[in-house]
């Protein structure tokens, strides 16, 4: 179910009484939920807990697609609205309208490039978008303790890792680029929301993620079309920086699982303890590239070319997980080799997404599907 034009259109009206007719057992505010994260997080919610009111709120930025949640879109306890996590009028209201008992924070600005390239528009939404949601959330929660409000963020709030070193719970945050600094800036007001006000709250900090329907910006799913296109493979500096990466539905999992069973106050690191270097992996992925596509062993590797290397780049990261493994029995459930092979065989079966995201036609699906109907 979609809801636009918020202040002016009769179907929220209507919505909300449905909503107090067929009270949920909870009602989660999921953030972000058209982006690659974000849509894996709202699928599994909306089909695991059919009794729970899921509302997506999304601004639809340029890695926000409707597209993702075409399976899902039908369920009646999926409701999606557009806006912005800046807008603390529209937080406020769709608190009071949806009775909101949990938040699931993902929205944000998620890549470094563009962070170096646009630091301000990384403060507006991570920083004061998430501000803004806590403020209201404290508002309209008062004192109670059945409510939580969990932040999904990153790794990169730890910095840069020398070798053997590997990133807990505890390690002191040292963020090295304009895009970490904001996830740290928002983690800090988390903890101080529940330090000041006795908000209750849940962090993660979450390693790479790899999957279906990443923006083809980022690494994997970037590197995928330009070896089908036969385009240059863009190495920042050396290739020698090392990510750590998981399969994204076992990041939807481990958020689930902490955001039903993790203890409020605390903060759990996410990781499959899978690190490589990044021109080993992107070597594997030349491989694979080769045989699926029945091509020469060599030619994907040939397009490979060291490019000037990412202002401050991080050089590794490495989580240990060992908490959320002990503490709530999470683990990966796929292998880096099964994983990746899933990836690229969606991305080969799934061209005309890709292609829809690369022209811009995604951007028109909103309005195709629902803009007559809702448009303010
Ligand atoms: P993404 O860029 O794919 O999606 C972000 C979503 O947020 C988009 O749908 C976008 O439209 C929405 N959004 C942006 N600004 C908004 C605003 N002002 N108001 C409302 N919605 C807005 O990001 P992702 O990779 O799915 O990451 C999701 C979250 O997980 C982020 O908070 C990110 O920091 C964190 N994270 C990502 C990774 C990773 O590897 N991608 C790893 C760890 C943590
Ligand atoms: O660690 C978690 C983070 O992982 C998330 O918080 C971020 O939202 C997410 O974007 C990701 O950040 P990275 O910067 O690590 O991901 P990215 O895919 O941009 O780059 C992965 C590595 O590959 C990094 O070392 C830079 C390098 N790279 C990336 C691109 C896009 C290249 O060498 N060439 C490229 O073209």
């Amino acid at each position: 179910m979609i809801i636009v034009g918020y202040l002016l259109h009769i179907d929220v009206y209507l919505l909300a009484i449905k909503d107090m007719m067929n009270k949920m057992e909870k009602n989660i505010l999921i953030t972000g939920g058209a982006g690659f994260i974000g849509s894996h997080v709202v699928r599994r919610m909306v089909k695991s807990y059919p009794t729970y009111g899921i509302y997506n709120l999304d601004k639809l930025t340029y890695a926000g697609n409707l597209e993702n949640l075409k399976d899902i879109e039908h369920l009646s306890n999926y409701h999606f609205i557009k806006g912005d996590i800046c807008d603390g009028e529209l937080l406020q209201q769709i608190f009071e309208r949806h009775q909101i008992d949990g938040v699931i924070h993902l929205a944000a600005e998620s890549h470094v490039d563009r962070s170096i390239l646009n630091p301000m528009e990384f403060v507006r939404t991570n920083v004061i978008g998430t501000v803004s949601l806590l403020n209201v959330a404290k508002n309209y929660w008062k004192e109670r303790q059945d409510v939580l409000f969990y932040h999904v963020s990153t790794d990169e709030v730890y910095g840069s890792l020398a070798e053997g070193a590997y990133f807990y719970e505890t390690t002191p945050y040292d963020p090295q680029s304009p895009y970490s600094a904001s996830k740290a800036s928002s983690d800090h007001f988390v903890r101080a929301y529940g330090n000041t006000y006795g908000l209750p709250y849940l962090i993660s900090n979450c390693s790479n993620n790899y999957g279906p329907y990443q923006f083809p910006e980022k690494l994997i799913p970037l590197f995928i079309a330009n070896i089908l296109h036969e385009k240059p493979l863009p190495v920042y500096g050396k290739g020698e920086n090392i990510r750590d990466w998981l399969w994204v539905e076992d990041h939807a999992e481990a958020i689930d699982l902490i955001f039903h069973k993790g203890k409020a106050g605390e903060t759990y690191n996410i990781g499959g303890r899978n690190e490589w270097r990044n021109i080993d992996l992107i070597h594997v992925l030349c491989e694979k590239m080769d045989h699926k596509l029945g091509r020469k062993p060599g030619s994907s590797a040939a397009l490979i070319t060291y490019v000037k290397d990412r202002a401050g780049h991080d050089m590794r990261y490495a989580i240990d997980p060992s908490k959320l493994q002990r503490e709530l029995g999470w683990k990966p459930s796929l292998t880096f080799e099964e994983g990746l092979d899933l990836t690229i065989d969606w991305y080969l079966a799934n061209q005309d997404w890709v292609k829809r995201v690369q022209t811009g036609a995604y951007r028109d699906y909103y309005q195709l599907q629902y803009g007559e109907r809702f448009n303010s």
